[in-house]
Parts: structure tokens; C-alpha cells; sequence
């Protein structure tokens, strides 16, 4: 190859990379991404990861918790601090211990401090398959951290809520399962996470600021109050039955009414067992076994909300607003 082609080749090769840089991701034309031309992007809707309680528990998996707990609670009250945490290997092998102590600074949070104890002593830069505690709830903070860190299972005593509107210590007001629930920027599954495990013990021990205002921990309660008891007031009858295949067939049609003064958006409902053949206006989710509206789900005070369903039998299903 002479020279005068090696320039033409390499002029030309620049050329067709020139050109090449044209077709650079453009926003307005790209298909990189879910949304075409005519939509636009925002963040998916994610709903907050669900919260276990001890409730929800096996008895011995509840034990193995509390014993857990019992021990951060100890370490909490025998240094007179608040917010202590603490990190298990899969096995079950302790590892590490954090106490928020305020020190070297204001984030040094106990799980923080935990993560960072498990790093210096023994190494762990990745929490895969391992379980932390804490005393408290994890902020906001917190919660991102532990999803970083790719913790399995997370289990604390006292609520945030409980914290903001009943113990009156500032905080994020930000229930953890928020930012579990969007784990989907970071990992394949959601952390399990478990709440109020030797809640009783662990709110006793928070104890309460609210009648100490010059606290800095002091916050007034910001919380909105909710009635306990739904204003959802629910009506059936029993249209007709009739004899199908050898049992009794009933139809009924129902009225779920808004008795309240507050529009009322996706209400659930808890129920007997009973399952319905077929039924309008409500669904159910049989992981959670609670019901939902199937249309738009907002009853405005006064208005009513009409479903009906065919069951076996002559029994009613019985609808109770969870509240
Ligand atoms: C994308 O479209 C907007 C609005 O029409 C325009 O201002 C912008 O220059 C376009 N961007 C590119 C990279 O073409
Ligand atoms: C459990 O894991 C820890 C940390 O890797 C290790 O030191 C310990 O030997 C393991 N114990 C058992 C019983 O496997
Ligand atoms: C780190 O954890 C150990 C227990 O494994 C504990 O003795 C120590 O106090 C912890 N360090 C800090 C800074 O919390
Ligand atoms: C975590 O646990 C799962 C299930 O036991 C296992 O398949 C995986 O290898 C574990 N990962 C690590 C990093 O320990
Ligand atoms: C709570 O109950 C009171 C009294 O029955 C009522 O005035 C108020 O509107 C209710 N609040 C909500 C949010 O339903
Ligand atoms: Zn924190």
C-alpha cells in the first residue's frame, strides 16, 4: 500500500466514524428504553415491600428472633444507648455489633456502624444471605444502605411510625418497606423483613420524648390520625337461590357505603374463607387473602360501591373493612 492509500484509507475510516457518531443515543428517536416516542419515562410504581410481623411467624423462626433481639436490647440498656444493631451469618454465627453512639459522627446509625464493625473484623464487604437487627427501624438512610449491602432478611423492634407519632423522636418520616420495596434498582428479590419483634421491650426501652422538648431528639408528632374504626359500612342481600347439580346456588348483590366524611381510596376487605363461583366488583388477592375494589377504587363520602357474587350454599361471605 503506498502512502497516498493509506491516507485515503485512513480518512476514510475517520469518515465512517464521523458518521457512525450521528447515530449516538438521541432521546427523541431512541427505542433504548421501555417507552417509545410518543410516551414518556418516570419511575415504575412499586408498591412498599410487605412487612412481616411475629404473627406471620413459624414459632421457632419467632424464637430465634427474639433471643436475637433480646440480646440488642440487652447491649442497648447496659450502654444506656437507643439504636443498637447487629449482623448474623446465614449459619447462625454472630459477627458483629453496632451501637449508635453518635460517633465519629451523626450518620454512624447502628446498622452503619455494624456493617462497618463486620468489615473491619472479619472482612464482609458483601452482606449476601446474612441477617441484621436493630432496636429501631431502619431510616431511610439505613434501609438504602442495607439494600446496598444485600442483607436477606432484616427484623427490628420499634416502628418509625411509632418512633415519629407516639415516642416523639425525629427521624425520616419513612416507613423502611418504602425503599425495600424498591430493591429493583439494585437486586433480583426484596429483602424479607420483619417489624415488631419484642416491639413492647423495644418501645419501652425508646421510652418517650415527648414530654422532654429540649431533647435534641425531640420532634413534635407530625403524624396524620386516622380513624381505627372504617367508614365503610357494608350491606347484603340474598337476591334468590336455586338448585343446580344437586346444592343449593345463591346470588347475592351488596353495597359497600362511605358512612364517613373523608374519601376513602382503595379500601381492602377481610373475609370468611367462603369463596364465591363468580363474582363482580370486588377481587381478591389469595396471597394476602384480602379484597380490593375491581373498578376505580374511591368512594367519596355518602357515595356507594355495588358488587355482587354466586356462591354454594346459602351463606354470605362476610366483608370486613380492614381499617
Ligand atoms: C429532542 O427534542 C427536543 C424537543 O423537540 C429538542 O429540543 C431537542 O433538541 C431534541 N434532541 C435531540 C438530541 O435531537
Ligand atoms: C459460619 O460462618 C462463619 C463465618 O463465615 C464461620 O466462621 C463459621 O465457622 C461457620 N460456622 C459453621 C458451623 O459453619
Ligand atoms: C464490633 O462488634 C464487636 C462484637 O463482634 C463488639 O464487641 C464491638 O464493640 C463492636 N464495635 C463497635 C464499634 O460497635
Ligand atoms: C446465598 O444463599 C443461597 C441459597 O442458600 C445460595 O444459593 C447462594 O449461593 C448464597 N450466596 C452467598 C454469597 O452466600
Ligand atoms: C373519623 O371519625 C369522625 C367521627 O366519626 C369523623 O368526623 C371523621 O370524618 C372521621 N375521619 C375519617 C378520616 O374518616
Ligand atoms: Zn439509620
Amino acid at each position: 500500500m503506498n502512502k497516498i492509500a493509506l491516507l485515503f484509507t485512513i480518512f476514510f475510516a475517520l469518515f465512517a466514524i464521523s458518521f457512525a457518531c450521528q447515530d449516538d443515543f438521541n432521546p427523541n428517536t431512541s427505542t433504548i428504553g421501555e417507552c417509545t416516542a410518543t410516551q414518556k419515562s418516570s419511575w415504575k410504581p412499586t408498591d412498599n415491600a410487605p412487612v412481616l410481623t411475629p404473627a406471620d411467624l413459624d414459632p421457632s423462626e419467632l424464637a430465634v428472633h427474639e433471643e436475637r433481639m433480646a440480646y440488642i436490647l440487652a447491649i442497648a440498656k447496659q450502654q444506656n444507648k437507643k439504636f443498637v444493631a447487629s449482623i448474623y451469618h446465614q449459619n447462625g454465627t454472630f459477627m458483629c455489633l453496632g451501637v449508635n453512639t453518635g460517633k465519629p459522627n451523626i450518620i454512624s446509625h447502628g446498622e452503619i456502624v455494624a456493617i462497618n464493625n463486620c468489615t473491619a473484623l472479619h472482612g464482609v464487604t458483601m452482606f449476601t444471605n446474612y441477617t441484621l437487627y436493630t432496636t429501631g427501624e431502619p431510616c431511610a438512610m439505613c434501609a438504602s444502605a442495607l439494600l446496598w449491602a444485600d442483607f436477606k432478611t432484616i427484623v427490628w423492634g420499634t416502628f418509625n411510625s411509632d418512633l415519629l407519632c407516639k415516642i416523639c423522636m425525629s427521624n425520616i418520616p419513612m416507613d423502611s418497606s418504602y425503599i425495600f420495596g424498591r430493591y429493583y434498582g439494585l437486586r433480583a428479590v426484596a429483602p424479607r423483613v420483619i417489624g415488631g419483634v419484642l416491639r413492647t421491650e423495644a418501645d419501652a426501652w425508646f421510652g418517650t420524648y415527648c414530654n422532654r422538648p429540649t431533647s435534641i431528639y425531640y420532634i413534635k408528632p407530625q403524624c396524620a390520625c386516622t380513624n381505627t374504626t372504617s367508614p365503610l359500612k357494608i350491606d347484603q342481600t340474598r337476591y334468590s337461590s336455586w338448585f343446580e347439580n344437586g346444592k343449593t346456588v345463591s346470588q347475592f348483590g351488596g353495597t359497600i357505603t362511605n358512612t364517613g366524611s373523608v374519601t376513602v381510596t382503595n379500601p381492602t376487605f377481610t373475609s370468611t374463607p367462603l369463596r364465591p363461583n363468580s363474582i363482580w366488583g370486588l377481587t381478591v388477592n389469595e396471597a394476602t387473602n384480602l379484597w380490593s375494589l375491581q373498578w376505580y377504587p374511591v368512594i367519596q363520602p355518602g357515595q356507594t360501591f355495588s358488587f355482587g357474587y354466586i356462591i354454594d350454599g346459602e351463606d354470605t361471605i362476610a366483608f370486613q373493612p380492614t381499617a
